[in-house]
């Protein structure tokens, strides 16, 4: 394949500006970002590029690289309606920083993706934020970070019609090479964690993959709310689970639905295993990172339930494999990957036996990447 930016020039004969945003993995903190709590996300060195140029009309031109795919979208159109596509992120990033107030200018554009597609690395907030940042910059329209991220997540639950929180965005803008972020997704304050050099961050896909636009990931959502509204009956300084401990669900067990009941429990021990694992990560306690990492799992397994099988088996296969100091589910779940702390040694013995492992179970290869962490999103060359 041609560099992106000779494919634009031989497609639209201009020379193109080239952004660039992250993928992400979750190191533990999941489904608690959109109850107001702690994430620790890595920004990866896979990412979605954009490159684009000015065109005189107000016609947004996109070719996915990765498909071969183009369409047309009109700035000034009236009603602008989601078509369940990857063009929505585009429309929708678009759309919102429209109604926010910026003038956009039409443009080429073209986009190509290293993060796989639906498997929890956020494919979908890397298209956004590359494609906000090009948008942004094409016409001359500054905007801070942090309103981007938030634009970005705005696009994705008012366009596309998926209800997350911010951390992807937030990780695709702010991550930063050799670190972790610790982000209180309330204040959206953040910290750098250094990662310990001698861990590598293996991510093996298990080839599941899931639709976070489809209804599961909703209904999470919907059910931490209903939490919040029965616990708040008593205690209404609790505004998002958050707000709430081990001691306020059991107090009101009783009237809380019982589905309604694990999820909550697992938001709250959720949060409380993030800010454990940041003080493990500070003192270099990998043995207890990883243990929190298996109690996340387990979690999310049995009280969330937004594992599966695969996702299980892997889990498992990284557990008897040598030099694995914590392996878990990572991202939205119902497929797509985990993320294992492997010492760097043992990368290769880890890779070998988890793909044997696996295959022998399901017939198929899981995917690995050995991940670097990587910078939040920006302009390149
Ligand atoms: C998806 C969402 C995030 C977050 C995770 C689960 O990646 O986009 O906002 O909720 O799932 O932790």
């Amino acid at each position: 394949m041609l560099p992106l930016p000779d494919a634009f020039r031989q497609l639209y004969g201009q020379p193109p500006r080239l952004f660039r945003a992250p993928g992400r993995v979750n190191l533990i903190g999941e489904h608690t970002d959109y109850n107001d709590g702690f994430v620790m996300p890595v920004a990866i060195d896979l990412a979605c590029w954009v490159a684009i140029a000015p065109r005189d009309d107000r016609r947004l031109v996109v070719r996915s690289h990765n498909l071969q795919e183009t369409v047309e979208l009109d700035l000034d159109e009236a009603h602008p309606r989601p078509r369940k596509s990857w063009t929505d992120y585009v429309q929708g990033v678009a759309v919102v920083l429209q109604q926010s107030g910026r003038r956009l200018r039409g443009a080429n554009v073209l986009i190509q993706s290293e993060v796989p597609i639906g498997s929890g690395l956020s494919s979908s907030a890397a298209i956004e934020v590359a494609t906000g940042l090009a948008l942004l910059n094409n016409s001359g329209e500054p905007m801070k970070k942090l309103d981007l991220a938030r634009a970005c997540q705005r696009a994705e639950n008012e366009f596309v019609g998926a209800r997350c929180g911010i951390m992807d965005q937030f990780a695709a803008c702010f991550g930063q090479p050799g670190h972790a972020l610790l982000l209180d997704c309330r204040s959206l304050e953040s910290r750098p964690l250094p990662l310990p050099a001698e861990v590598a961050l293996v991510i093996c896909d298990s080839g599941v993959r899931h639709e976070l636009a489809g209804g599961e990931y909703n209904t999470r959502r919907a059910q931490c709310e209903s939490g919040v509204r029965v616990l708040a009956r008593h205690r209404p300084q609790i505004h998002a689970l958050r707000d709430a401990t081990m001691g306020d669900l059991e107090r009101d067990s009783k009237e809380l639905d019982e589905v309604v009941y694990r999820r909550c429990r697992h938001v709250v021990t959720e949060n409380a295993r993030v800010l454990q694992a940041a003080e493990a990560l500070e003192k270099r306690d990998l043995r207890e990172f990883g243990r929190l990492m298996a109690e996340s799992h387990r979690s999310l397994r049995e009280d969330y339930e937004v594992s599966c099988a695969e996702l299980d088996l892997l889990e498992e296969l990284a557990g008897h494999s040598a030099g694995v100091y914590g392996a878990r589910m990572t991202g939205g779940g119902f497929g797509g990957c985990t993320i294992n702390l492997v010492e760097r040694e043992q990368v290769e013995e880890f890779r070998r036996s988890v793909s044997v492992g696996y295959q022998q179970a399901t017939g198929r290869l899981p995917k690995v990447y050995v991940c670097e962490a990587a910078a939040g999103a920006g302009e390149t060359e």
